[in-house]
């Protein structure tokens, strides 16, 4: 069967990034009501798989800040993931960066952003949350959570707070984003002494909220590929110190040695796609050689095939997340990443 996002690609790589996005996400909720996308994208793939107490109905997720208001639930749901993320989402609703604001570089199969978390604000999304089909029949759907750019960091946990409270009752696992380097100074609470207080204050505000629901949601923390060991084993105890239930490894990259020379290369921002593939696989290997089997990892990050999905896994993940390998290869994708995954 043709696969039609090969014939639109070319099409959508000759407009801009962010247009092309808006354009192909609102298409794709319009395909859906129509009922077009059952025809088009095979049926998803039944491998669940059970950890921190969700079962996902298979391993393959879609990664945070492609659907960062959760205005595009049920299109996405149907294209197979097992899974999605939605966010970053941040107390207040704010505008980002300056457009431009996201690049493509096609050579590298590749994506530069700096977003900076535009979005509309906790408490918008989570009613879109409600509204979606998917949510409502017991869909897995994450919410990734982080801090307004006006909030000086000292203040992060209370940002971090706010969006856990409002999102708490309806998310299925939380994630804290701390390692977006398009927020001054978020990726600075990667460091012992902040991540220390920001856990702790986190650890005390999920105690709370799992007595008013009585009910323990999952937390989890999402990492930089921009780290070294001892970085990663420091904040793999701490995890393992405040019960964090899993780590997302990896967000987008500050490096920029993969696409030297090329056009937009020198852009600032977060450099996802292909080029950040070996450096989130290193972080899963020194993450799983310290955590064992503690804790699971979600590995994220320059996932543009099957083959990469199950590097992914070789290198210690339980789980994967997909969003630059969209932009390139298109929904079929999701399956292939989910057929390779899947045990013989
Ligand atoms: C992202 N990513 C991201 N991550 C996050 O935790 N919150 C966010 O809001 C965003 N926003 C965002 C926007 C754009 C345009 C891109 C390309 C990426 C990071 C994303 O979830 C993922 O961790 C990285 O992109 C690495 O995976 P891929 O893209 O190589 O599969």
């Amino acid at each position: 069967m043709i696969d039609p996002y090969s014939l639109l690609r070319p099409w959508l790589f000759c407009l801009d990034p962010e247009q092309a996005h808006n354009l192909t996400l609102s298409n794709l909720d319009r395909a859906q009501r129509w009922g077009l996308l059952e025809r088009f994208v095979t049926k998803p793939i039944a491998d669940p798989q059970t950890l921190c107490g969700i079962t996902f109905p298979n391993p393959v997720g879609l990664a945070a800040g492609l659907d960062k208001d959760g205005k595009h639930i049920d299109a996405l749901a149907a294209l197979g993931f097992g899974f999605l993320e939605i966010g970053t989402v941040t107390p207040r609703p704010q505008a980002g960066n300056a457009k431009p604001r996201m690049f493509r570089l096609t050579e590298a199969q590749a994506i530069i952003n700096r977003m900076g978390f535009n979005n509309d604000g906790v408490d918008a999304c989570v009613v879109r949350v409600r509204r979606s089909s998917f949510w409502q029949s017991g869909g897995v759907l994450g919410m990734n959570i982080g801090k307004n750019a006006d909030t000086p960091i000292e203040n992060a946990a209370s940002d971090y707070i706010l969006a856990m409270q409002a999102v708490y009752e309806i998310a299925s696992y939380i994630t804290v984003n701390i390692s977006s380097p398009n927020t001054q100074n978020l990726r600075a609470l990667q460091g012992e002494e902040m991540l220390r207080s920001l856990l702790s204050k986190l650890d005390q505000a999920r105690q709370e909220l799992c007595d008013r629901y009585g009910v323990r949601k999952p937390l989890f923390l999402k990492i930089a590929p921009d780290l070294n060991t001892e970085d990663i084993h420091l904040i793999a105890d701490l995890l393992m110190e405040f019960q964090i239930d899993a780590i997302i490894a990896t967000n987008t990259t500050i490096a920029r040695d993969a696409v030297q020379g090329m056009q937009y290369g020198q852009e600032t921002g977060g450099l996802s796609g292909a080029p950040v593939r070996a450096a989130s696989n290193q972080v899963i290997r020194a993450l799983k050689a310290r955590l064992g089997n503690t804790l699971p990892i979600i590995g994220v990050g320059g996932i543009m095939s099957g083959a990469d999905a199950r590097e992914k896994i070789m290198a210690g993940a339980s789980l994967v997340q997909l969003y630059s390998g969209l932009i390139y290869r298109g929904p079929d994708l999701v399956n292939e990443c989910a057929k390779a995954l899947r045990q013989p």
